[in-house]
C-alpha cells in the first residue's frame, strides 16, 4: 500500500519533510522509558497520509512562507492526530485492531502503554509548537497558534466530537447533528491545520477567514469520504478494518442520506472549498490539490 501514490511531486516532498521532522522530534527508542518511546514512534512513524501537515505547508506556501516556521505546526498537528487515532482504536472506544495496515498500538504495546503514548504525543505537540518562537515566529503569533491548537483538540473540538460520536451509537441523528459531530471530531483539527499554516505565514484576518471556510468544507468532505470508504473500501487498501461503522451501529453519511447523496454532498463540499480559495489564484494550487485528494482518496 502506498498512501501517497495519487499526490503530486511537491506534496510528496513535503511528506518526506514532515516525516523527517517527526522522526527527529520524537523521543529515541534507546532511552528510558523505552516501551513508551517505542509506542510513541510506532503510532506516528511508518504510515499515514500526512494530510494535516500537508495542509499546514500548503496554507503557509499560499502566503509565501516556505521556511522552518511551518515545520513545528505541521508536526504538531500530526502528533495530535496520531494520539487521537491511538485512543480512538482502544477497546473502550472503537476497539480496532488494524491501523495504517498494521496492528493497532494497544495490540502491540498493551492498553496502558497506548493510553500513555497518546498522552505523551499530545503534550509533545504543544511543546514542539511553542518552539516556533525560536525560528522567528513572534511570541504573540505563537501564543495564538497554541490557543488555536488547544481549542481544536479539546471539548469544543476533537475530544468533544469523539464524545458525541460515542453518544450517537445506535441513535438516529439528523444530517445537521451528524455534521456537527464530524465537524468537531475530524473537522476541528483540519481547520486548525490550515489556520496554523496561515498564522505562521503572517496571513491577515480576512485571509484567515477565507482559509477557514476552505478548511471547514475540506474537513467535512474528508469525513464523508472516510464514511464512504468504511462501506465500500477493502481492509487491505484502507489499512483499517472495513465495515466497522455499520457493525458498531454508528451514524454516518451513507447510513443517514445514502451512498448517492453522500457522493453528491462530497462534490458540493469540494466546490465550496475551491470557491473559498479562488482569490489565491496560482498560490492556492497545493490547497486545491489537497481538497480534491480529500474527496477522492482511496484510503
Ligand atoms: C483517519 O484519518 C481518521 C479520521 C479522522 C477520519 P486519516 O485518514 O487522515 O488517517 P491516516 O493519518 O492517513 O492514517
Ligand atoms: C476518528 O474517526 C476520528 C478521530 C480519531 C478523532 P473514525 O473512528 O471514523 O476514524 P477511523 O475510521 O477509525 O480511522
Ligand atoms: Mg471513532
Ligand atoms: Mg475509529
Ligand atoms: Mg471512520
Amino acid at each position: 500500500m502506498n498512501p501517497t501514490s495519487d499526490l503530486g511531486r511537491d506534496l510528496k516532498s513535503l511528506i518526506a519533510r514532515a516525516n523527517e521532522v517527526l522522526a527527529r522530534s520524537l523521543p529515541p527508542e534507546n532511552t528510558a522509558p523505552i516501551e513508551l518511546h517505542r509506542a510513541m514512534r510506532y503510532a506516528v512513524l511508518g504510515g499515514g497520509k500526512r494530510l494535516r501537515p500537508l495542509l499546514v505547508y500548503a496554507a503557509g506556501y499560499a502566503f509565501g512562507e516556505t521556511g522552518s516556521q511551518l515545520d513545528a505546526p505541521a508536526c504538531a498537528v500530526e502528533l495530535i492526530h496520531a494520539y487521537s487515532l491511538v485512543h480512538d482504536d482502544l477497546p473502550a472506544m472503537d476497539d480496532d485492531d488494524l491501523r495504517r495496515g498494521r496492528p493497532t498500538c494497544h495490540i502491540v504495546f498493551g492498553e496502558a502503554m497506548a493510553i500513555l503514548a497518546g498522552d505523551a504525543l499530545q503534550a509533545l505537540a504543544f511543546e514542539l509548537l511553542a518552539h516556533d518562537v525560536d525560528v522567528g515566529v513572534s511570541p504573540t503569533r505563537c501564543v495564538e497558534m497554541l490557543r488555536v491548537l488547544g481549542r481544536a483538540c479539546g471539548a469544543e473540538g476533537m475530544a468533544g466530537g469523539q464524545a458525541l460520536d460515542l453518544a450517537a451509537v445506535g441513535r438516529k441523528l439528523t444530517l445537521a447533528e451528524l455534521e456537527q459531530m464530524h465537524g468537531c471530531k475530524t473537522g476541528a483539527l483540519i481547520r486548525a491545520s490550515v489556520q496554523l499554516g496561515g498564522l505562521a505565514a503572517g496571513a491577515d484576518e480576512p485571509a484567515l477567514a477565507a482559509l477557514d471556510r476552505y478548511a471547514h468544507a475540506v474537513g467535512l468532505a474528508f469525513q464523508v469520504r472516510d464514511d464512504i470508504l468504511d462501506v465500500e473500501g477493502e481492509s487491505h487498501v484502507i489499512g483499517k478494518t472495513a465495515g466497522k461503522d455499520a457493525a458498531a451501529d454508528k451514524p454516518t453519511f451513507p447510513s443517514i442520506i445514502g451512498m448517492d447523496a453522500s457522493r453528491e454532498h462530497l462534490a458540493r463540499l469540494i466546490n465550496e472549498a475551491l470557491d473559498a480559495i479562488a482569490f489565491l489564484g496560482e498560490r492556492g494550487i497545493l490547497l486545491e490539490e489537497l481538497a480534491r485528494y480529500a474527496a477522492t482518496r482511496a484510503h
